[in-house]
């Protein structure tokens, strides 16, 4: 299901991402002061944070794994030019490289999965003694105020399930065996021109549908246009209306 929804937004996706961006910015910022001799990256999607890193690490092989098989191609050839990447199609929930690494990164691609404590026990596995895991996460404020016009206006059809909070996040990182050394908390504002614009750049993200902005059911056309004109008429600002994105940034550690 989510392998598919990203796949069809492959070819969009960046034009859209800027919230991702910066995640994946705020991710290098949080990245140990080493020079490692491989990398493991988890959710690479289109490559946002891989660019990054190819700044960042000129020459050090990087394992880019992706659930959805479009954005690995889409990736690939995109950054033919950087041989220093290997694309792979992997399940951050199971993925297990050759030999453990001593850098694992990950930016807004986590919160996907359907299990976090075992995808953060099978990343503390992946990772050498001591190694690093340098981690992005959107959190439960993220377009929370979609949330709460969604609620009003199909309260029947609210969504199953919510992104992680803070709590649930660290608790699962403790219970892994992980050491926190650097936080980075935020929660940022960004400006959409419209909110049918917004609707439309959530969906070309992949987010459509996705826990944020899916219920048991779809919406119909009228609980569409309600959606929009509420969404239009709260939220305005003087760039159109406005969605909050809440991240966490993580620097972690393994210690035994
Ligand atoms: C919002 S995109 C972010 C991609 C990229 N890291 C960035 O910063 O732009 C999320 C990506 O996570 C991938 N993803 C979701 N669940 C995954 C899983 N269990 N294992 C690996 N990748 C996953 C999706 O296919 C998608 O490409």
């Amino acid at each position: 299901m989510i392998e598919k929804r990203f796949s069809a937004a492959a070819e969009t996706y960046d034009r859209h991402a800027r919230p991702q961006l910066s995640l994946a910015r705020s991710v290098c910022d949080v990245l140990p002061e080493i020079y490692p001799e491989q990398i493991l990256e988890l959710g690479c999607g289109t490559g946002q944070l891989t660019r990054l890193l190819f700044d960042r690490f000129p020459d050090v092989p990087i394992d880019a794994v992706d659930l959805s098989e479009k954005m690995v191609e889409y990736s690939r050839n995109k950054f033919k030019r950087f041989n220093q990447a290997t694309w792979i199609q992997g399940d951050a929930q199971t993925y297990r490289g050759q030999d453990p690494y001593p850098l694992i990164v990950s930016s807004a691609a986590l919160h996907w999965v359907s299990d976090l404590r075992k995808t953060f026990e099978n990343i503390f596995q992946c990772l050498e003694k001591d190694g690093f895991f340098a981690l992005g996460m959107m959190l439960s404020g993220t377009l929370k105020e979609l949330l709460a016009v969604r609620q009003e206006v199909a309260p029947q059809k609210t969504p199953a399930s919510a992104l992680p909070a803070l709590e649930e996040l660290m608790e699962n990182l403790h219970a892994a065996g992980f050491k926190i050394l650097r936080k980075k908390l935020s929660e940022e504002e960004v400006s959409y021109r419209s909110a049918t614009d917004f609707l439309r750049t959530i969906h070309e993200q992949g987010v459509t549908g996705a826990k944020v902005a899916s219920g048991r059911e779809p919406l119909n056309r009228s609980e569409i246009d309600r959606l929009i004109e509420l969404y239009q008429d709260r939220y305005s600002s003087a760039d159109g209306v406005t969605a909050t994105y809440e991240t966490a940034t993580l620097l972690l550690t393994k210690t035994s």
